[in-house]
């Protein structure tokens, strides 16, 4: 059934109180719950309470057991209820077998919940949506010896031995909160701890839990931990509410993490590092995944949603102040660029997708399809763009009024640009839009040269999408730099303050001679610009350009351009080379020492096979592979010594700058192939940190059979008994260019360590080969679409989540050539009949197929 937001209504009953008991027993576990039960509207509507999945023992109205209620198609309903009334029921749930990793579930040893957005219903009857908000009491209980740990919401009240054997925690949250934040933990768990003491003196318990034997790799996240408290207390002034805050990391878990009020439970991939087993870039990945969870305690909890449409309106703004965060505690560039690649490769794809929708979407059928890239990055630069327009301490002067409005209530993104508004008075009524209007929207630029005059024509286009809504012209910051050819910025003050609202716009500069746009600098909006540099404007911006961001987008587009002329090459069977101009601007950045290390490995750009068949008309993936490949091994060849150097010359000091610079050298080296067998293994060998011994094993991979087979092995060998370096293990075959990669796959999966019921090894395996693999997943024999969707098919009768988000894969249909279309369409329709398909699954299948 499709949810829509105008049909919105306030809850009929509040539920001011909750207490829950939950008794862990062998085979089950046994929920209690009394809810205070207050009516929210007139006339006799009945209760109408969500539950899945349970079993039911009794329900008691004030104390006296009911017989006159309906059960059924997962809705409990009770009529003739008074205004104010306790309902108790009690239910039986499985978390041993609960496969779905939502509610009440297991994962390894340890039991845990994940109740947003709809898993709570799973736990016990509730009214299971985010505008209905409770004061909570937990109570666990469970047998000593398995769960020792017994953790919940809040704060530790009470902990009773029962008999011999068995534990009894009561938590008590003092702050009301939406079920989605309920979260309840046991296991036999390590921890480590710390303390935070906040701006106005409170001393703050920090706990950090993990398997046994793990607590020792948690040391990077509580640090991480301690840098967010402090970073949202120095930037927002917001301090933390509670005096305990706890995060859980486990194996099984469909998403990064969930921010729990006081209790986050993670994927243990998002907790755990320490150098010998976790990259760079995986530290990184933790500190943002601690820092965007923790800063959800008032982006998401204190001020929560009043719906589900409203999702954006935590998740843009959270992932707004993570990135920021990031950017404080790193470089801001390299984070800008690398955020922005992820929008341009996964954003941009789904807004041209059967699933294309808004960041705030009107309907739904399953709410869990719309964790997206849209929601969540997008409304990211939704927020962002609000940053720019308003300034660092208007929009400051935003959030302040925004909490002081809002704190203990659940609302929408409509308020929360309203308090944007108020607090600066900047009328966003035209850039509103954004909420409401789906695609990416295409800017087309063209310039002119008149007697002193450069005008800058600037054209909106809201592209048409397979979502239905206006294509009103948005409103946005477009800040712009002027060059002349010889790199000399003649960037006048007004041009950093340029806005786009019209569908057509013309903006006249007053300069000597023609110069070049450097167009929407620092990435001001989710758009694409779209302007026809020459190469040599390309060479002047990549050296000259003072906006880094759009210097290194310099650096994309001469990439994109190469690519582009040598698929023309192949098309037309013609030699192909990479322009000498190109390589020799390449020569100089390698040599310059004032660039950056960090900053200087993203100008060495490699763009996925995906994002070059996304330039096409008709998606060709077969032929984006060869024009990479052909590229990239001239790119190496050309710059061969460049590279070598660059490589030698970073090999002695063990630091990030030095090995992101010396692996970005090696991975372009490696399209050599066996040339860089030598020095691969030498480093596969001696690399005392992951980010080095993963450079060089994928590095492997692209050499003769038995070098590749050879580190497979020995990458094996060392690291069985490790969850989190063994899903880099399976990622990296996964997506190998090869033809006989699929045979392989076959093989990894029947392997002992793979596991078809964890979500982290699912996606290393088969999310990496459909979403990462784009060669060999579209190849023409259609193997790679029948063995994706037979995973698909399987998974789906037990985790619905995951399903859906292989089937993303299939998100290219509609631009697919007629041959393979037809070979995804079969698989599609196979998917489609499924017995007992999930509402989530059937949704994205069913949209796909509509898209051609
Ligand atoms: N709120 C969590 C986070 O961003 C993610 C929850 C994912 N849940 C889901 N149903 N996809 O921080
Ligand atoms: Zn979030």
């Amino acid at each position: 059934k499709e949810i829509f937001l105008k049909d919105y209504i306030e809850p009929n009953y509040l539920i001011p109180n909750v207490e829950l008991y939950i008794n862990i027993l062998e085979k089950e576990a046994v929920v209690t719950s009394m809810l205070t039960i207050v009516k929210n509207c007139s006339g006799d509507t009945p209760l109408v309470l969500d539950g899945k999945e349970l079993k039911l023992h009794s329900v008691l109205l004030d104390g006296k057991e009911i017989f006159d209620f309906d059960y059924s198609d997962d809705k409990l309903t009770i009529k003739n209820l008074p205004n104010k009334a306790v309902l108790t029921t009690t239910v039986s749930i499985d978390p041993y077998n609960n496969k779905s990793m939502e509610g009440f579930y297991k994962s390894g040893n340890i039991l845990c919940t994940q109740n947003e957005a709809e898993g709570f219903r799973r736990v016990t009857f509730f009214s299971d949506r985010p505008d209905v908000m409770s004061k909570y009491t937990i109570t666990v209980e469970g047998d000593k010896k398995v769960f020792p740990k017994l953790l919940s919401n809040g704060n530790l009240v009470e902990s009773t031995p029962i008999g011999e054997n068995r534990l009894r925690n009561k938590w008590e949250d003092p702050f009301a909160k939406p079920c989605y934040l309920v979260a309840i933990v046991a296991g036999d768990l390590e921890s480590i701890t710390d303390s935070f003491t906040t701006k106005s003196g409170r001393v703050i318990d920090l706990e950090i839990y993990t398997d046994p034997g793990q607590s020792n790799k948690a040391y990077h996240a509580m640090e991480s931990l301690k840098k967010s408290m402090k970073w949202d207390e120095d930037t927002f002034g917001l301090e933390y509410d509670l005096d305990l805050y706890m995060v859980v990391a486990v194996d099984s878990f469909n998403a990064g993490a969930m921010e729990n009020k006081g209790l986050n439970i993670f994927n243990s991939a998002y907790v755990l590092a320490d150098p010998k087993t976790a990259t760079d870039s995986d530290f990184e990945g933790v500190e943002g995944v601690i820092a965007h969870e923790y800063f959800h305690n008032w982006t998401g909890n204190r001020v929560t949603c009043r719906d589900w449409f409203q999702l954006t309106l935590k998740e843009g703004l959270t992932v707004f102040r993570d990135q920021e965060f990031s950017s404080d505690k790193t470089d801001r560039t390299v984070k800008r660029i690398s955020d922005v690649s992820i929008l341009r490769s996964h954003q941009y794809p789904e807004d041209k997708g059967p699933n294309s929708h808004p960041i705030k979407p009107e309907s739904y059928f399953t709410i869990d399809n719309f964790y997206t890239a849209t929601v969540y990055e997008k409304g990211a630069e939704v927020i962002r763009m609000i940053f720019t327009l308003l300034g660092k301490e208007k929009f400051r002067a935003g959030m302040d009024l925004y909490f002081k409005r809002h704190t203990g209530e659940a609302v929408t993104t409509e308020d929360f640009v309203s308090a944007m508004e108020d607090a600066s008075g900047f009328d966003l009524t035209q850039f509103k839009r954004w909420y409401s209007q789906a695609g990416t929207p295409v800017i087309s630029v063209d310039s002119s040269y008149n007697n002193g005059e450069f005008t800058l024509k600037v054209k909106q286009e809201i592209p048409k999408t397979s979502y239905n809504c206006p294509r009103e012209p948005l409103f946005f910051p477009f800040p712009i730099g002027l060059y002349d050819k010889d790199g000399r910025d003649l960037t006048p003050e007004a041009g950093k303050n340029l806005i786009i609202s019209k569908e057509y716009e013309e903006f006249t500069f007053k300069t000597e001679n023609r110069v070049i746009p450097s167009l929407a600098q620092g990435f001001s909006a989710p758009i694409e610009v779209r302007y026809n540099y020459s190469t040599d404007e390309l060479i002047t911006l990549l050296t000259a350009d003072k906006d880094k961001f759009n210097k290194f987008d310099a650096a994309r587009r001469l990439t994109m351009i190469s690519i582009d002329t040598i698929i023309g090459d192949i098309r037309t069977n013609r030699e192909c080379s990479i322009d000498k101009r190109i390589i020799e601007s390449y020569k100089k950045l390698l040599t310059d020492p004032t660039l950056e290390k960090r900053y200087l490995a993203t100008l060495l750009y490699i763009p996925e096979v995906k994002d070059i068949a996304l330039t096409m008309e008709e998606y060709d993936f077969k032929l984006a592979n060869r024009a990479r490949n052909i590229y990239l091994k001239q790119l190496a060849t050309e710059l061969k010594s460049n590279l070598f150097r660059l490589f030698e010359d970073n090999l002695a000091i063990d630091a990030v700058a030095e090995r992101s610079i010396k692996n970005s050298a090696l991975s372009i080296l490696s399209f050599l192939g066996d040339d860089i067998a030598e020095i691969a293994q030498k480093q596969f060998a001696l690399a005392e940190n992951m980010t080095d011994y993963m450079a060089a094993f994928m590095s492997l991979q692209k050499c003769s059979d038995t070098v590749r087979i050879e580190a497979n092995k020995s990458f094996k060998e060392k690291w069985k008994d490790n969850f989190l370096v063994m899903n880099k293990w399976f990622i990296t075959q996964a997506i190998r260019d090869d033809e006989t990669v699929l045979d392989d796959i076959k093989k990894l999966s029947l392997d002992e360590l793979f596991d078809n019921t964890n979500p982290n090894r699912i996606r290393s395996l088969f999310g990496a080969f459909a979403g990462r693999n784009s060669a060999h997943f579209h190849s023409e024999d259609g193997q790679g679409y029948k063995f994706i969707a037979d995973k698909i098919i399987d998974i789906d009768s037990y985790n619905s989540h995951v399903s859906s988000s292989l089937a993303s894969a299939f998100q290219p249909y509609k631009y697919l050539g007629e041959k393979q279309a037809k070979l995804m369409k079969e698989q599609l329709i196979r998917i489609s009949q499924k017995e007992g398909i999930s509402t989530g699954l059937n949704e994205i299948i069913l949209k796909t197929l509509k898209a051609r």
